[in-house]
């Protein structure tokens, strides 16, 4: 049990990569809180993993709103006894499309859910990992902050943002024995797929883009799950500042 006594919180734990992370966290021993403002599937996965006998709790968060990041936090140390372990993956797409044709806001939600989110998973979470002595923080940023292209100019953006926030919070929070990580994921088969292909998985589109992938396929919530794994636990004790691509070889 690579997570024994851990206690974490996976936001957008509901669907895809957060589903996969949280799965595999609770089967390594940690006891976690899964926050999204998809309840119903999100409360069924938390009894999905009870039901596995580990421990998991869901808790709806909209990651963009302080209040309910508040209460994310305050969950983790009422149900659980603390906070070790911030998995900031909750995110929001941008449909393909020309730069110029994404209204305001659409802009505003974009940075809201993926940007403002880490400020808020910060501010509240930190103070509980100060508790315990330390903590991790993982972010959960993209292929697309390290080699952008066209049609996803401020979803690009906005995980360039959680790049420079992740080596920035590293540096900040390495006093106190915080580790900051972030994951970059080449384009997986989730839910998001389809507004990366500007609405639709086709299968030419789906055959395109597994065409730039050097390893031959996208990636899948088990890709990730395993990734988290080895930066959430003490085996990368040393590691902070770090953005790992999770990509096939993409970004080469
Ligand atoms: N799927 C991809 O191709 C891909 C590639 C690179 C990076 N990513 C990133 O990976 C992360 C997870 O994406 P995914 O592919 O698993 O998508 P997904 O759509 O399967 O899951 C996203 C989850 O986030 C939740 N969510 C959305 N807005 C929220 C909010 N305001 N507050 C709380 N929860 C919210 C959704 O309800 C959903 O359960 C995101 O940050 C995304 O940007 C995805």
């Amino acid at each position: 049990m690579r997570l024994e006594g851990k206690v974490a919180i996976v936001t957008g734990a509901a669907s895809g990569f957060g589903e996969g992370i949280a799965r595999r966290f609770a089967n390594e021993g940690a006891s976690v809180v899964l926050a999204d403002i998809a309840d119903e599937a999100g409360e069924t996965l938390a009894n999905n993993i009870r039901d596995d006998g580990a421990k998991a709790r869901y808790v709806h968060a909209d990651v963009s709103a302080n209040d309910q990041v508040a209460a994310m936090v305050a969950c983790a140390v009422s149900e659980f006894g603390g906070l070790d372990i911030l998995v900031n993956n909750a995110g929001m797409p941008q449909r393909n499309q020309p730069a110029l044709d994404v209204d305001e806001e659409t802009f505003d939600a974009i940075f809201s859910v993926n940007c403002k989110s880490i400020y808020l998973g910060t501010i509240h979470g930190v103070p509980a990992m100060r508790e315990r002595g330390g903590g991790v923080i993982l972010n959960t940023a993209s292929s697309a902050a390290i080699r952008p292209r066209p049609g996803l100019v401020w979803y690009n953006g906005s995980k360039g943002a959680v790049l420079t926030l992740t080596k920035a919070m590293a540096i900040e929070f390495a006093a106190d024995q915080i580790r900051v990580n972030a994951l970059c994921p080449v384009a997986g088969d989730t839910p998001m797929l389809a507004e990366f292909l500007g609405g639709e998985v086709t299968n030419q589109a789906y055959a395109k883009f597994v065409e730039t992938v050097p390893l031959g396929r996208l990636s899948t919530p088990r890709d990730l799950a395993n990734a988290a794994l080895f930066l959430c636990s003490d085996e990368a004790e040393f590691l902070t500042g770090v953005a790992l691509e999770v990509d096939g070889g993409r970004c080469i």
